[in-house]
């Protein structure tokens, strides 16, 4: 089977809309109905609805805490969109970091999930994020992990990358698997 992938010169945000293109064409090829997306503010998410007809959506956030304190990142205005457009928005705690991630901070150390999650940044930031986020979707109960689902992920703001994967939920994370690359950065 040969299957095409989409490499980016530079990782970032000038990525987003080549790869919802991209993913628009994928998942119509493969009959794929339930894509989740990194989305932070929600602008990424809004574009993708946008592009997107008959696929249920997940607009992933960052925790609480993350940056905002007690609140959310997703902006009023980018939340009223996603939701009139029957996108989904989900926040829970980072699936590849998680309590983790306060161990290491107060301790110094490292966590085995934090060294996960260092590894699938050998492709792109945003392969670790495809793949966390389809983590955090399914232990949230609003994606199947029986069968393939789109992700889209990117490096701090934006996307540009984008894997066809069956997820898993935390208690059976290797059990996650990557099936295509749909587009990432080469560097
Ligand atoms: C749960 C979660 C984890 C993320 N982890 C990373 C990361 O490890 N590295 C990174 O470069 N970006 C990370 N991001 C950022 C996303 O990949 C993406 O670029 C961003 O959420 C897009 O938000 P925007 O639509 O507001 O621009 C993360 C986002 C979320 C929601």
């Amino acid at each position: 089977m040969e299957k095409s992938i989409h490499y980016f010169e530079n990782p970032g945000i000038e990525n987003t809309d080549k790869v919802i293109d991209l993913v628009k064409t994928r998942k119509e090829e493969l009959g794929i109905g339930h894509i989740v997306i990194a989305s932070a503010t929600g602008r990424s998410g809004v574009k993708l609805a946008e592009k997107i007809d008959n696929a249920h959506i997940v607009n992933v956030t960052h925790h609480a805490g993350f940056r905002c304190g007690d609140d959310l990142e997703v902006t009023p205005e980018y939340r009223k969109e996603l939701e009139d457009k029957g996108v989904e928005i989900y926040a829970g705690s980072h699936a590849l970091s998680g309590v983790g991630r306060g161990i290491s901070n107060k301790f110094k150390g490292v966590t085995p999930v934090e060294v996960i999650a260092e590894t699938l940044r050998l492709f792109s930031q945003g392969v670790k994020v495809c793949v966390e986020i389809s983590i955090m979707a399914a232990d949230g109960g609003l994606i199947p992990t029986d069968s393939e689902i789109i992700a889209l992920g990117g490096t701090g703001t934006g996307i540009d990358t984008a894997v066809v994967l069956k997820a898993a939920h935390m208690s059976n994370f290797f059990d996650l698997r990557i099936h295509e690359i749909i587009a990432m950065p080469r560097p």
